[in-house]
């Protein structure tokens, strides 16, 4: 009998204190969850922009096998790290994006003993208007499916209905739908009828003094004068979101998802 594969899928990781609280957690994290895979979003990982081949490598030594990102993977001056050799195979960015850009929007991760699909895709409502995200998956679910029926998609979106209304058109053909980007953790977490896991989002993963990771004042600035405001990460504590999933091996259908936060 095919056991069951766990993943821990760790939240937008905001700043280069975040990462390095990840790496510190990750022992922690294996030694209660037991996962197979742990994915996380690193869209914000480099001051709250993007990511850096060295950052990318620290998570990937301590143990992060995939990586998922968003809209501010774009900030980035060097885009080569989506490219780069000894990431291209676990670091993806919004499919639905042009395909000119570089990086692509899924991949798969394997261990001795199990293998699954990522896939990140990104959201229209309140974003950019690029190709439609449900007609992205629909035109590769096929190639993406006759490779691993076990498939995570990180949603990166603004509208909660919008996520909820994705994981409801791909219940039962994807393991589980996890949204990203908002950086808040919402507590919708629910096996569909025909068996997708889903949250609208998985939350954040950075200081906990902060609006959505950036600096308290410079936010309040922003908000208050309509100008726009030089970005400013928050410091202080961090605290990690996410979500751990398990996953039946033969169907690929979700089993139990379970809200993450330390
Ligand atoms: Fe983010
Ligand atoms: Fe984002």
């Amino acid at each position: 009998m095919a056991r069951n594969i766990k993943i821990v899928f760790i939240a937008d990781i905001v700043g280069e204190h975040a990462v390095s609280y990840v790496v510190d957690q990750i022992p922690a994290l294996k030694r209660q969850y037991t996962p197979d895979f742990i994915v996380a979003n690193i869209e914000n990982a480099q001051n709250g922009k993007g990511i850096n081949v060295p950052l990318a490598m620290k998570l990937k030594r301590a143990g992060v096998q995939g990586m998922t990102s968003g809209n501010h993977i774009w900030d980035i001056r060097n885009r080569d790290v989506l490219n780069e050799p000894e990431l291209s195979s676990m670091l993806i960015r919004p499919g639905n994006y042009p395909e000119e850009l570089p990086g692509k929007g899924y991949t798969f991760l394997r261990t001795e003993t199990a293998q699954i699909a990522i896939v990140n895709i990104q959201g229209l409502t309140f974003m950019e208007n690029i190709q439609c995200p449900f007609s992205y998956l629909e035109n590769n679910l096929i190639p993406i499916r006759s490779k691993s029926k076990l498939i995570i998609v990180d949603f990166h979106g603004e509208a909660t209905s919008e996520k909820r209304a994705f994981a409801a058109c791909f219940d039962g053909k994807v393991s589980a739908v996890i949204g990203t980007h908002t950086h808040v953790q919402t507590a919708d977490e629910q096996i569909l009828e025909r068996g997708s896991g889903i949250i609208t989002d998985a939350g954040m993963t950075g200081p906990v003094n902060s609006v959505i990771g950036m600096d308290q004042l410079s936010a309040i600035e922003r908000f208050r004068k309509h100008i726009p405001n030089h970005y400013k990460l928050a410091g202080g504590e961090i605290r990690m979101n996410g979500v751990c999933l398990e996953i039946d091996a033969e169907s690929g259908k979700c089993l139990k998802i379970e809200r993450i936060t330390q």
